[in-house]
């Protein structure tokens, strides 16, 4: 669908013009400067600001001019809605194996992860620390590797960056302006996916720990520097003949974690 959009400075006249562009011409209209008054107030505060800043004020103008655009479309009879906060890159192939290899790259030279938020306090304590600690051991035994073998350990977590060999690995991701309830959102999205994937007889995997390498991520996906890598799944199918697959972790007794009130 042809669009008109014009810029210039504030009183130019772009805004009349485009308008009688638009109307002569039947096309439609973009109103860009939503997006260039974020930029100005931003030029107001600070002369010199950083990048990443920039990038999450352009951001969240282009999710208004995004839910505009859902609501031209429709008001046009096309069926239309504005991108939700949470997307996934899903990859296969090469593209997969390009990612595991630099992912890998990173770790094998001691590259110090720095994920973009923690997924647990930084110090686990008292009865989480524990469970951490039962499902680490139970793990490390069934795969027959010693605690004290640094070379066993080391390929045993660099496993997770070859995406345990799985054919499909998806990576969640979410806009700068996301807060707490954007990363609810997006777990009930994440558990919906693991779900529909055991439907349709298949098993994955949540993966914090690729996370670790966000900056590798963005500049691989063509992602804005402002986007949150929050985790990826490997997804495929159970191999029962894996031993690692016969982990079943032990359940807290249900009263453990949930009150009665009646
Ligand atoms: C959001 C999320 C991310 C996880 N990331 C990893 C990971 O990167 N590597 C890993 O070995 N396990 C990861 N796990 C698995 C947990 O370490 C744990 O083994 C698993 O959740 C235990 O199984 P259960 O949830 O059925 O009790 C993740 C789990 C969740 C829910």
């Amino acid at each position: 669908m042809p669009v008109v959009a014009i810029d210039g400075p504030t009183g130019s006249g772009k805004g009349t013009v485009s308008r009688g562009l638009a109307r002569r011409l039947g096309w439609n209209l973009l109103d860009s400067g939503a997006l260039y008054r974020l930029v100005a107030l931003a030029a107001e505060l600070q002369a010199h600001p950083e990048p990443r800043e920039l990038d999450v004020v352009a951001a969240s103008g282009e999710q208004v001019t995004a839910g505009l655009v859902a609501m031209a479309l429709i008001e046009c009879g096309a069926p239309a809605r504005s991108y939700a906060g949470w997307q996934v890159a899903v990859l296969t192939g090469a593209a997969k194996d390009a990612l595991s290899s630099k992912l890998c790259a990173c770790f094998d030279e001691d590259v110090a992860p720095d994920p973009d938020f923690l997924n647990n306090p930084a110090a686990l304590t008292g009865v989480f620390a524990e469970r951490a600690r039962s499902v680490g051991a139970a793990t490390l035994a069934l795969k027959g590797i010693d605690r004290g073998d640094p070379v066993a350990r080391h390929s045993h977590v660099r496993d997770n960056l070859r995406f345990y060999g799985a054919p499909v690995e998806m990576i969640f991701h979410l806009p700068g302006d996301a807060v707490p309830g954007s990363f609810l959102a997006m777990g009930c999205f994440l558990q919906n996916v693991m779900l529909g994937l055991v439907a349709c007889g298949l098993g994955s995997c949540p993966q914090y720990s690729v996370a670790g390498y966000a900056d590798v991520i963005r500049v691989y996906l063509g992602l804005g520097e402002e986007q949150i890598v929050v985790c990826g799944l490997a997804v495929g199918y159970v191999d029962p003949a894996a031993v690692i697959n016969s982990l079943v972790p032990e359940r807290a007794p249900i009263d453990d974690y949930v009150r009665w009130l009646d």
